[in-house]
């Protein structure tokens, strides 16, 4: 799945966000992009296998398929850059409009679509120009320049993107959608590339008897907002259970919770199930990236033994997604693993338990011995199959590299990342480090760029298990980490 490319090694981003032309590693990108389409579509194309049908129908739909209500259209999206701050409001007016359509993707964390780069690979655009949230908002991101199928987008900036298409929409006199609502209600996400995801179909659930038909109750403020990283999609395969504290059953109705919106009803679900089996056939075939840059294989070696000996307990066996993987999907109790406790906390007993009583826990009796969990014990442990490509790390995005993950007293307190850099020595996120946020006053939209480790839900602190280790051992295990 891996095309080889190259990067140049000077490559820098400037700070507003705005990338200068690196067609080479554009170009890059789109192959590698086309590429998996294209091997989808072959697939299809052979006809004979059922599952590898399915599997190139889950990744049409998940690009074509509008599955909520529109969020904006055209005119709305090419006129954003009028809400832009100076100097880049005018750097967009002077620029052409596919540079301009190429800046606002690049401020919200988007990637232009392999085969028309006028829209983004995030949303479905319609004939009517109207654009829709896919699941691959945040579940499609890129890095150092490459989109990776399955990789979670590190860069999404859901709410700076919604609060825009506000102030565009009150402009042209156009209605709010859910999304411009919702947003005035809770928050979508803190920082760039987190979102308040898992709260939008535990709130939603609140809504629905078991069935889905909608039953009116008074909307609770009491959930506790807080912000997620979204895990690789190509850990699916492995896993009978979902989410940070794997509470859910997997199963392709799970996967739709994130359609709850009033517009979907029991008609619409029932509808929609058999291509939710295609988007899981599409799910389950993913495989991790591998790591494209060289690797020191006799140290790696070494720390391939290190591993074994403190972290295999909990997070499989070395090469896990070969067919000998190990992997013990093993929940460690949240005192022990002391990484920050608001998302466990944030659900209580009772919302686990409507999620897993419902028509969403339920899937095809094949595979489904897996039952749900309403007080589970603390975070799984997840597999580490293509780690180097997701980062931050642990389930709130607290981390920015893994060099930090193994060295727990050098974490940064706030931390800014270049906009699409990666830092191939500590293997992740290239990131500014600060000991506290600027003193001058931000935009909220600048506000956004910051991950603030003080703030509520956004702790970097715990797992400590690798201070166990010195130092050797630790380098070791950071190159032995590469080759996952
Ligand atoms: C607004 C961002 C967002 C969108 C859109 C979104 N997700 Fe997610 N997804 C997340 C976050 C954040 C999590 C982690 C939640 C947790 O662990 O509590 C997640 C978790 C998951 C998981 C669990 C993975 C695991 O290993 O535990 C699956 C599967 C998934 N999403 C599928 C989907 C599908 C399918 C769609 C579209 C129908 C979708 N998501 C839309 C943000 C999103
Ligand atoms: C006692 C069980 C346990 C041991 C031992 C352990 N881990 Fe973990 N690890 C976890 C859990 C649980 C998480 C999830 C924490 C979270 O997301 O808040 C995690 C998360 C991680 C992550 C981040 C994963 C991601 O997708 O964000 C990395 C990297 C990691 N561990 C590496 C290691 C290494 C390297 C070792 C050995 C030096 C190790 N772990 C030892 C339980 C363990």
């Amino acid at each position: 799945m891996l095309v080889p490319y190259k990067q140049d090694a000077t490559e820098r981003f400037t700070m507003d966000g705005i990338r200068p032309a690196r067609t080479g590693l554009r170009v890059a990108a789109w192959v590698s992009m086309a590429w998996f389409l294209a091997t989808a579509w072959e697939a299809k194309a052979q006809g004979t296998d059922t599952e590898s049908i399915r599997v190139a129908r889950g990744w049409n739909l998940l690009t074509t398929r509008e599955y909520l209500p529109a969020d904006f259209d055209q005119e709305i999206f090419d006129a954003l850059w009028t809400t832009w701050p100076e100097p880049l409001r005018s750097r967009a007016e002077q620029a052409p409009i596919e540079s301009r359509r190429r800046m606002a993707m690049d401020r919200y964390g988007l990637i232009p679509h392999p085969d028309d780069p006028s829209r983004s690979l995030q949303y479905v655009v319609g004939k009517d120009g109207r654009w829709t949230m896919s699941c691959l908002a945040c579940h499609q991101g890129q890095v150092a320049g490459r989109p990776i199928p399955g990789l979670p987008n590190s860069n999404y900036a859901i709410e700076t993107l919604t609060e825009e298409v506000r102030l565009v929409k009150v402009r042209q006199r156009k209605p709010f959608g859910h999304m411009d609502m919702g947003s005035l209600l809770l928050p979508l996400g803190t920082t760039n590339g987190t979102t308040n995801a898992v709260m939008f179909g535990v709130a939603l659930m609140r809504h629905r008897d078991k069935d889905l038909n909608v039953v009116a109750r008074p909307l609770k403020f009491d959930l506790i907002h807080h912000d997620m990283d979204s895990p690789a999609w190509w850990h699916y395969a492995k896993r009978s259970h979902l989410y940070a504290d794997g509470f859910a059953p997997k199963g392709h109705r799970m996967l739709m919770q994130f359609l709850l919106v009033k517009e979907n009803g029991p008609k619409e679900f029932l509808a929609w199930e058999d291509e939710f089996r295609d988007i899981e056939a599409w799910l389950q075939s993913l495989t991790p990236p591998e790591w494209p840059w060289a690797v020191d294989t006799a140290l790696a070696e070494k720390g391939r033994a290190v591993f074994a000996t403190h972290c295999g307990s909990c997070h499989g066996s070395a090469g896990s997604h070969t067919a000998k993987a190990v992997y013990p999907e093993k929940i460690v109790p949240i005192d022990e693993v002391g990484t920050d406790r608001v998302r466990f906390d944030s659900l209580t007993a009772r919302d686990r338990r409507n999620l897993n009583e419902s028509w969403f826990a339920q899937s095809d009796a094949t595979r489904d011995s897996a039952t749900g969990r309403e007080s589970p014990a603390g975070y799984v442990a997840p597999p580490l199959d293509g780690i180097w490509a997701s980062g931050p790390y642990f389930h709130n995005g607290s981390v920015p590299t893994l060099w930090h993950v193994l060295h727990s007293a050098s974490r940064p307190a706030v931390w800014h990342r270049t906009h699409t850099g990666y830092d191939r020595d500590r293997v992740g996120l290239e990131v500014i480090s600060l000991e506290s946020m600027p003193v001058q006053r931000l935009t909220s939209a600048e506000r956004r760029a910051y991950f603030d480790t003080s703030k509520p839900g956004k702790s970097a602190a715990g797992h400590d298990f690798p201070d166990a280790l010195n130092e050797e051992e630790k380098t070791s295990v950071l190159e032995y980490l590469k080759t996952l």
